[in-house]
C-alpha cells in the first residue's frame, strides 16, 4: 500500500490518502497534547503504543458486531482504514466522574454513574470543542435523529465490550472518546481507541493508566502506556 499525499494532520495523528480511494493510511505519531493543546510534547514509541492498542480494541470491537474503520494494520505505527466522511463529534460515555465532568458540575471524583452518561461535544477546535445538545446537533445539521441514536447505540455497545474485557484484566473503564463515520449509509466507530481517549483505573489501586499520567506530570507516560499496552494486548 503506497503512502500517498497527506489529507490532514491532527494533534497526534497524520492521514495519508492511498492508491484506493476508499482507503486511507492512518498514522499515528509521537506527539502528545493537552489542555487544548496548550501542552505539547512528543515522547519516543508513544505513537506505536497507541497504534497498537487501538488496532487491537477495533479487533475486539469487530468481533463484537460493531463496525470500524479499520481495515488492517500495516506497521508499528500505521493502519489502513475505510475513508469514511466523518461526523464532526466527540461522543463520550462516562461510566465513573472525573475529568471536566467533575470540573464543570459538583459531581465528586469517582462517583459511579448508572446508566452510564453519554456527552456529545463538537469537534471544533474553533471554538474550543463546545458541549452539544440533540436540539443543537440538529439544528447545525450535525448528525439526523437516526444517525445521533444510532451512535448512542453504538456507543453504549461499545461501553459494554470494553467494560467487559478491561473489567477482566482488573481495569476500570471510567470513561472514553469515539469518533464515527459515514459511508453508504452505514455508521462506522472511526479514529481511535487509545490511552489518549480513554480513562482507565487500576482497579485495587486506582492509579491513573492513562493520558491522565501526562496531564497531571504524574509520572513517566510512556512506562505507564507500555505497562497497560501489555495488560490490555497479553493473552490470558
Ligand atoms: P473530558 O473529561 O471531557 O475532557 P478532559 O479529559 O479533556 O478534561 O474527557 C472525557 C474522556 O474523553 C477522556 O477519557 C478523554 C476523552 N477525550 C478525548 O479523547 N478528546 C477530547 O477532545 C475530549 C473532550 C475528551
Amino acid at each position: 500500500m503506497k503512502q500517498l499525499d497527506l489529507l490532514y494532520s491532527g494533534k497526534a495523528k497524520s492521514v495519508y490518502r492511498t492508491e484506493n480511494p476508499g482507503e486511507l493510511l492512518i498514522k499515528f505519531r509521537d506527539d502528545i497534547t493537552a489542555f487544548d493543546g496548550q501542552k505539547k510534547d512528543t515522547l519516543a514509541e508513544k505513537g506505536s503504543l497507541n497504534a497498537g492498542v487501538s488496532t487491537f480494541f477495533f479487533g475486539i470491537l469487530e468481533k463484537n458486531g460493531i463496525k470500524t474503520h479499520l481495515v488492517r494494520k500495516i506497521d508499528d505505527t500505521s493502519l489502513i482504514a475505510r475513508n469514511l466522511n466523518m461526523i464532526p463529534l466527540e461522543v463520550i460515555v462516562r461510566n465513573i466522574a472525573a475529568g471536566s465532568l467533575v470540573k464543570n458540575y459538583p459531581v465528586e471524583k469517582g462517583t459511579p454513574l448508572n446508566p452510564p452518561v453519554i456527552v456529545i461535544d463538537f469537534k471544533d477546535d474553533t471554538h474550543h470543542d463546545p458541549m452539544l445538545n440533540d436540539d443543537l446537533i440538529f439544528a447545525l445539521k450535525l448528525a439526523t435523529p437516526d444517525e445521533l441514536r444510532e451512535m448512542k447505540r453504538i456507543a453504549l455497545r461499545v461501553n459494554d465490550v470494553l467494560q467487559e474485557y478491561l473489567g477482566r484484566r482488573g481495569i476500570d473503564l471510567v470513561d472514553f472518546k469515539l469518533e464515527f463515520g459515514k459511508k453508504d449509509g452505514v455508521i462506522y466507530v472511526g479514529d481511535e481507541i487509545s490511552m489518549d481517549s480513554m480513562r482507565l483505573w487500576d482497579k485495587k489501586t486506582g492509579e491513573s493508566l492513562d493520558k491522565d499520567v501526562y496531564r497531571t506530570g504524574q509520572g513517566d507516560v510512556i512506562t505507564c502506556y507500555h505497562r497497560v499496552a501489555i495488560r490490555i494486548i497479553a493473552e490470558e
